[in-house]
C-alpha cells in the first residue's frame, strides 16, 4: 500500500489477507452458564445462537441461585441463575485453557434481586494470582461485565470471587473466546475494555452487537465522545465480500462511520485518563463505505497527543484496515486528531475504535508442577480446608497450612506443607514428592498408618520433618536417619505405637541396613517443644550461612576451570569470562532467585546479580519479546565481542527455551533520565562540566557503534534512560543493538524491524522508513538538549510540546539563560553553552544529510569542555573573546518537527 508505519503504531489492511468472514462456528468458545443445575446445556435463542453449559464441572462451592422472574424478558438465558457465594473469603472456577494462547474473558453480573435482600453487594474478582477488579453493582437490574484480553501462562485459568466485606459475591455468567494468536499483542500486561468507552460502533446509535454479528463475540456500543460528528452509513455493506484482516471487526459495525460536522476542522477523539499514569492501547477500524467519484480523494493523517502516529490514510471500499498501538500510550489526555492531507479533497473518516487499559498482572501464578501436587493431596485425603484458587497468591489468601517463596517475577513455589491435626487417614501419599522445594513438612497428629516411606529423603530441601502422633509402623528409613544425624533434617517421629525407633527392627529392616555400620543407632530428635526450636534455629543458621556462601559465589563452586575473570583499569573493570552462556540455573544463583529487582522495561526486569562478588545487572526477556526469535544466540554473540569503554559491555547471557537474559555490567548510578529529571536525588545535580563530560562520553560510546564496529552498529533506541553511570559517574550507552535481538514489533507483514521511543524518534524515518546512523544522531541531539535543560523530552502543557520545538522559540528570542537547567544558576561558560545548543540543534537537522557525523559531534562537544574548562580553571577571569565563535548556522536550519 506504500504506506510507511509510524513507530508508534501496527497497520492491517484487508489486502493482505482476503480471508472472506470465518464459518461462525464457536470453536474456541468456552460458555458457562454460572448457577445453571449440573448438566444442563442450551442454546440462548433469543438473540445469539451460543450454547451454554452449567458452571457445575468447573467448580465445587456456591449455591446456585434464581434472579426475579420480571428481569427474563429483559435479559438472555445465560444471566437468570446466579452462583453465589456466602461462604469462604474466595471462590475459584478452574477452567482449562490452551496455555499462550490469547482470550477474551468476560464476566457477568447481574444481581437481580436474587437473594430477596435488594441490597447490592461489592466483592472482588480475582484472575489466577492477581486482583483483577472490583465489581460494584450499583442497580440491581443492571447487567454489568468485566472483561479482559490475556495470555495464560498455565494450561488453565482460575476465575476468583472474593469477599471483601460488602456482600456477598455472586456471578452469572463466564465466557472465554479465543483470538487470534497475533492480535491485541503488548509488550507487557493485559488488557482491559476502558469502561468509559469500550468498544465503540462509531456513527451507530443502536449499537449492542455481539455474536454472530462478531465472530469472536465481542461487544460493540454507542459511544459518546461529545464532539462534533456526522454519521456516515451505508446500509449494503457485503459483509461476505469484504477483505479482512485478523481483527475482523464485523460488517454491521464498520457500515456505520463519523466524519467532522465542520469538514474543515480535525476528526478529534480524545479523553482523559482517570489517572494519568494508566497506560492505553487502541485499535481503530477503517473501511470506506462511499463511492468516491473520480476527482475525489479521502486522504488522512492520525496523530497521537500531537505526534505523528500514522501518515497518509486512505480506506478503501473493499478491504478493511485496522491501526493499533504496538506500545502503550499515557497523559493527562490520550488525543487522537486525524487531519486531512492537503490533496485530499474529503473529511477524515472512522468507523470503529477499541480503547483498552493495561492491567499488569505483576504476581505471577504458583508453579504449575507445585499446584498439581498440592490438589492431588488435597484430593487424595479429602482435605476440607477452605483451598480454592492460587495456593501461594495474593499472599493475603495464601492457602492454611502452606508456606511460599516469591522469588521476584518467577512462580512462587511452595515451602512448608502443615497438615496436622487434619484427619488425614492411609498412607503417606507420593504425591508430596512432587514438592519439590518442601523445606517444611508437619503431618503430626493424624492417624496416617503403614511405613515411612522412603522416598521422604528425595525431598532434598526438606529440613524439618514432623511425623509425631499417627499410626505409622515398620521402622524409619535409613536415609532419613542419616540426615537426621548430619543435622541436615529435624526429624520428629514420637508417638507412633507401632513405629521402631531404636534400632530393634524386625529381620527385614536389618537385611535392608545390611552392608552398613553395623550399629547404626536410630536417634530421632526427640519431640520435646523447646529442643526443637533449638535445634532449629541452629539449623536455620547454619543453612543460612551455606547459602549465604553459595549465593556469593555460584560459579566458582560448580565450574571453576571455565573462569577467568580479568580485572582491568579500575574504570573498565568488568568481567571478561569465557564462559559466557549461563543457565537458567546459574542465574537463579547469581540473581539470588531473583532477590532484587533494578528496573524494569517494555522488555522484561532487570535483576540485581553477583557473579563472584562483582555485581551485574540481569535483563530477562519477557516471553513475548523474544517469542520464537530463532537468531538470538548469533546476535547476542556478536554483541558480546563489543567492547569500548563507553559502552556497558554484555557479560553473558542465557538462553533457555523462554529464559533469555542478558547479563550487563552493573552501573550502580542508574540512568542519564534519573539525574537529569532529580528523580534519583532531589539535591545533588550534575554541574555544567559533568553534564558535558556525560555527553562526551556518550558520544563516544555512538561513535565507537558507528565506526569501530564491523559492521556498523545502529543502535536505533539512544535516549537519556539508555545512558548509564557507574559509580564514577561515568557514561556508558546501553542497549545497543537490542532491536535486532527483540524485534520491538513483531506483529505485522512489514519487514522493517520498527524501533524508537516518542520523542526521540527521526522524523525523516517517516518518509523513509529506514533507521540509519544518522537517526541515531538526531536522538543524540535530543538527549543533549536534555542534558543541556533538564526538560522533559515531551512536556505535556495543554498540548504537549517536543523539546526542541520549546529550546528553538527560545533561541528564536535569543533567551539562552532560559534553555539552560535553572539550577545552574549561571553558572557556565555561556559559549560553552552555546555551542553544545549548536550542536544539538545540528543534529536534529530534518535533513539528515546536514546532520553532522558523530566524530564531527564528538570533536564539538569536546571544545565545548575545553571552553568550560578554561573557565572553571580561570575561574573569576572572564571569558576569552577567542572561542566566541558560532560556527553553524542556526536560524535556517531549526526544524526538528516533520510537518
Ligand atoms: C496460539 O498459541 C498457542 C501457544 O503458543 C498455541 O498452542 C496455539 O495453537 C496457537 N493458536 C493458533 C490459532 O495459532
Ligand atoms: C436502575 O435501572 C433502571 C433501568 O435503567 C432504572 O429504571 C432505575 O431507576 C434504576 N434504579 C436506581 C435505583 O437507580
Ligand atoms: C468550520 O471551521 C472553521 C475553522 O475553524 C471556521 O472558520 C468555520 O466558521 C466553521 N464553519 C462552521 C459552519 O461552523
Ligand atoms: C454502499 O456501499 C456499496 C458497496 O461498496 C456501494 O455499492 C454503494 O453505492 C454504497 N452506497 C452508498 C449510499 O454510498
Ligand atoms: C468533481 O466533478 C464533479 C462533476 O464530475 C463536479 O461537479 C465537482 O465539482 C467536482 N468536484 C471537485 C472537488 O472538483
Ligand atoms: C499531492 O498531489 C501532488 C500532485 O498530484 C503530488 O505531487 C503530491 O505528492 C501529493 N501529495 C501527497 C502527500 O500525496
Ligand atoms: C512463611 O515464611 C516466611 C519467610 O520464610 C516467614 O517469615 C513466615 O513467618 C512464614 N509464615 C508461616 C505462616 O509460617
Ligand atoms: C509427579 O509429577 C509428574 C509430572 O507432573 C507426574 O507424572 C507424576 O505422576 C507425579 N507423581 C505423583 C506421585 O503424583
Amino acid at each position: 500500500m506504500g504506506m510507511s508505519r509510524s513507530f508508534l503504531v501496527g497497520f492491517i489492511g484487508g489486502l493482505v489477507l482476503a480471508v472472506l468472514i470465518q464459518a461462525q462456528d464457536q470453536s474456541g468458545f468456552i460458555s458457562i452458564d454460572c448457577g445453571a443445575p449440573a448438566g444442563v446445556s442450551y442454546t440462548e435463542l433469543t438473540r445469539t445462537g451460543i450454547n451454554y453449559i452449567s458452571d457445575a464441572n468447573f467448580i465445587d462451592t456456591g449455591v446456585s441461585r434464581k434472579i426475579v422472574s420480571e428481569l427474563k424478558s429483559v435479559y438472555q438465558q445465560q444471566l437468570w441463575d446466579v452462583r453465589s457465594f456466602p461462604e469462604g473469603k474466595r471462590n475459584c472456577y478452574k477452567i482449562s485453557i490452551t496455555r499462550g494462547s490469547t482470550y477474551l474473558i468476560r464476566t457477568s453480573f447481574l444481581y437481580g434481586n436474587y437473594d430477596g435482600l435488594n441490597t447490592e453487594p461489592q466483592f472482588d474478582i480475582h484472575l489466577g494470582a492477581n486482583r483483577w477488579a472490583t465489581v460494584i453493582i450499583y442497580n440491581a437490574t443492571i447487567y454489568y461485565a468485566k472483561e479482559i484480553i490475556h495470555v495464560p501462562s498455565q494450561d488453565y485459568v482460575q476465575i476468583c470471587l472474593v469477599n471483601t466485606g460488602h456482600g456477598i459475591p455472586f456471578i452469572s455468567a463466564i465466557e472465554l473466546r479465543t483470538l487470534k494468536n497475533d492480535t491485541y499483542v503488548t509488550q507487557f500486561g493485559s488488557l482491559e475494555t476502558y469502561n468509559d468507552y469500550e468498544r465503540c460502533d462509531l456513527g451507530s446509535n443502536t449499537g449492542g452487537y455481539r455474536y454472530k454479528d462478531d465472530v469472536y463475540d465481542r461487544f460493540w456500543n454507542t459511544c459518546d465522545f461529545d464532539e462534533d460528528w456526522t454519521p456516515v452509513l451505508n446500509a449494503s455493506i457485503p459483509a461476505d465480500s469484504l477483505e479482512q484482516n485478523d481483527y475482523e471487526p464485523p460488517a454491521i459495525v464498520l457500515s456505520t462511520a463519523v466524519t467532522p460536522a465542520n469538514v474543515s476542522v480535525p476528526l478529534v477523539i480524545k479523553w482523559v485518563p482517570q489517572d494519568p499514569t494508566d497506560q492505553f492501547y487502541v485499535y481503530m477500524h477503517f473501511l470506506e463505505i462511499q463511492v468516491l467519484a473520480t476527482n475525489q480523494t479521502r486522504q488522512f493523517s492520525i496523530t497521537e497527543n500531537g505526534k505523528t502516529w500514522f501518515p497518509n490514510l486512505s480506506p478503501t471500499n473493499q478491504s478493511v484496515d485496522t491501526i493499533y498501538s504496538l506500545r502503550a500510550v499515557s497523559g493527562e489526555q490520550i488525543k487522537y486528531s486525524f487531519e486531512m492531507t492537503e490533496n485530499s479533497t474529503l473529511p477524515p473518516i472512522i468507523s470503529a475504535i477499541e480503547i483498552y487499559r493495561v492491567i499488569d498482572f505483576q504476581q505471577s501464578d504458583t508453579f504449575q508442577g507445585d499446584v498439581d501436587a498440592i490438589t492431588a493431596i488435597k484430593s487424595v485425603y479429602g482435605v476440607t480446608r477452605d483451598w480454592q484458587g492460587d495456593p501461594c497468591a495474593p499472599i493475603d489468601y495464601l492457602w492454611d497450612g502452606l508456606n511460599c517463596t516469591y522469588p521476584g517475577n518467577d512462580s512462587p513455589r511452595i515451602t512448608t506443607l502443615n497438615l496436622s491435626s487434619s484427619g488425614l487417614s492411609g498412607k503417606i501419599d507420593p504425591s508430596i514428592l512432587n514438592l519439590t522445594m518442601l523445606e517444611n513438612l508437619d503431618l503430626s497428629n493424624n492417624s496416617l498408618k503403614d511405613e515411612v516411606p522412603d522416598f521422604l529423603s528425595q525431598l532434598q530441601h526438606l529440613k524439618i520433618l514432623n511425623l509425631e502422633k499417627n499410626n505409622l509402623s515398620g521402622s524409619i528409613p535409613s536415609t532419613l536417619v542419616e540426615k537426621s544425624k548430619e543435622g541436615s533434617l529435624a526429624l520428629s517421629v514420637g508417638q507412633n505405637p507401632y513405629l521402631c525407633e531404636s534400632g530393634q527392627c524386625n529381620q527385614k529392616e536389618k537385611e535392608k541396613e545390611k552392608g552398613k555400620d553395623e550399629k547404626s543407632i536410630v536417634t530421632p530428635v526427640v519431640a520435646s517443644v523447646g529442643g526443637a526450636v533449638i535445634l532449629l534455629v541452629v539449623l536455620v543458621a547454619i543453612l543460612w550461612t551455606l547459602k549465604r556462601r553459595k549465593s556469593k559465589a555460584p560459579m566458582v563452586e560448580k565450574d571453576q576451570s571455565q573462569i577467568s575473570l580479568q580485572y582491568t583499569d579500575q574504570d573498565d573493570s568488568f568481567l571478561q569470562s569465557k564462559k559466557q552462556i549461563y543457565s537458567y540455573s546459574d542465574v537463579l544463583k547469581i540473581t539470588n532467585n531473583f532477590n532484587a529487582i533494578l528496573g524494569k522495561g517494555g522488555f522484561g526486569t532487570v535483576y540485581l546479580g553477583y557473579i563472584d562478588d562483582t555485581p551485574v545487572a540481569v535483563k530477562m526477556l519477557s516471553p513475548s519479546s523474544v517469542h520464537g526469535y530463532q537468531q538470538f544466540q548469533a546476535e547476542v554473540k556478536l554483541l558480546m565481542r563489543v567492547h569500548h569503554k563507553c559502552l556497558t559491555s554484555l557479560v553473558g547471557y542465557c538462553n533457555e527455551g523462554n529464559d533469555k537474559c542478558l547479563i550487563y555490567e552493573y552501573m550502580a548510578n542508574g540512568n542519564l533520565q534519573e539525574h537529569l529529571t532529580g528523580k534519583r536525588s532531589k539535591t545533588k545535580f550534575f554541574t555544567w562540566e559533568e553534564r558535558l563530560r556525560i555527553a562526551v562520553d556518550a558520544a563516544l560510546g555512538l561513535e565507537y557503534l558507528q565506526n569501530g564496529c564491523k559492521p556498523p552498529i545502529i543502535h536505533r533506541d539512544v535516549k537519556s534512560t539508555n545512558i548509564l553511570l557507574n559509580e564514577h559517574f561515568q557514561a556508558k550507552l546501553s542497549d545497543f543493538g537490542l532491536s535486532k535481538i527483540i524485534p520491538t514489533d513483531g506483529v505485522t507483514h512489514v519487514s522493517t524491524v520498527v524501533a524508537g521511543t516518542p520523542g526521540y524518534l527521526d522524523p525523516e524515518y517517516f518518509i523513509t522508513n529506514r533507521l540509519t546512523e544518522k537517526s541515531d544522531v538526531y536522538s543524540f541531539g535530543v538527549v543533549l538538549l536534555e542534558i543541556i535543560t533538564s526538560q522533559p523530552v515531551i512536556a505535556r502543557k495543554e498540548e504537549s510540546i517536543h523539546i526542541s520545538e520549546w529550546v528553538s522559540s527560545l533561541i528564536a528570542k535569543g533567551d539562552i539563560e532560559a534553555i539552560v537547567d535553572p539550577r545552574l544558576e549561571g553558572d557556565f561558560d555561556s559559549n560553552s553553552v552555546w555551542k553544545a545548543v549548536e550542536i544539538a540543534t545540528a543534529c536534529l537537522s530534518p535533513n539528515m544529510n546536514k546532520r553532522p557525523i558523530t566524530s564531527v559531534i564528538v570533536i564539538e562537544l569536546k571544545e565545548s569542555l575545553a571552553m568550560e574548562l578554561a573557565r572553571t580553571k580561570y575561574s573569576g577571569v572572564e571569558t576569552r573573546d577567542s572561542v566566541k565563535t558560532v560556527t553553524m548556522n542556526l536560524n535556517t536550519e531549526f526544524s526538528p518537527q516533520a510537518r
